[in-house]
């Protein structure tokens, strides 16, 4: 009986501090002020877990179909290098003033998503970050094909890029 007192008085108090704090207005919002290593490491643990759990029964299709691979391009070129650069280009307006900064996917970097994993960010986006859902406007075909595409990024040089983004007039069907 004294420990439900106890515990429910603890309660209590932590709520109302967490309420105040809250209501106090003292965190700062602002994209060019970091988060506290704490609430970073917070919101990477749920995102990650949350985009792992979710991706987990996606079906992926041959990544390695050159048809797939020459339409992902142009459409990363349009759509994404502008916050998730190209060869040849580190940082934009873009990638320097996001918060959380959208990653340099021309980059192999350790811990990388596996393709199901950047299909489902691709399609549904990433909640108060500057990732958009494309899955909204585009089908599963185009978002995979732009998968097929970041698989082989980090290994292209600026000539071979330019190449796979060209946009050739069959494609323009496809439209925006
Ligand atoms: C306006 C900027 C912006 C645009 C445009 C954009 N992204 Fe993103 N993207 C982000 C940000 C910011 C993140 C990181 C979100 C986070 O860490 O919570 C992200 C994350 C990702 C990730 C996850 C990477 C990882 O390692 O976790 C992938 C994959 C991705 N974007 C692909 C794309 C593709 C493909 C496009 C184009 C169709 C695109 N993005 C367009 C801002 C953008």
């Amino acid at each position: 009986m004294q420990m439900m007192r106890i515990l429910s008085i603890t309660g209590l108090i932590f709520l109302t501090g967490l309420f105040s704090f809250l209501w106090s207005g003292l965190y700062p919002m602002g994209a060019d002020d970091h988060h506290t290593p704490p609430v970073y490491w917070a919101l990477e643990t749920l995102r990650e877990h949350s985009v792992s759990r979710a991706s987990k029964s996606i079906v992926i299709p041959a990544l390695d179909d050159p048809g797939l691979l020459l339409s992902g391009g142009p459409d990363y070129n349009e759509m994404c290098a502008i916050c998730h650069m190209k060869p040849g280009k580190s940082e934009s307006d873009l990638s320097l003033g996001l918060y959380p900064a959208p990653p340099n996917l021309t980059v192999r970097h350790e811990g990388h998503n596996s393709p199901e994993q950047d299909f489902w960010v691709i399609k549904h986006g990433i909640k108060a970050s500057g990732m958009p859902a494309w899955g909204l406007t585009h089908d599963d075909q185009r978002i995979w094909a732009m998968v097929a595409f970041l698989e082989k990024l980090p290994d292209l040089t600026q000539l071979q890029y330019q190449i796979l983004t060209a946009r050739t007039s069959t494609d323009d069907e496809h439209g925006h």
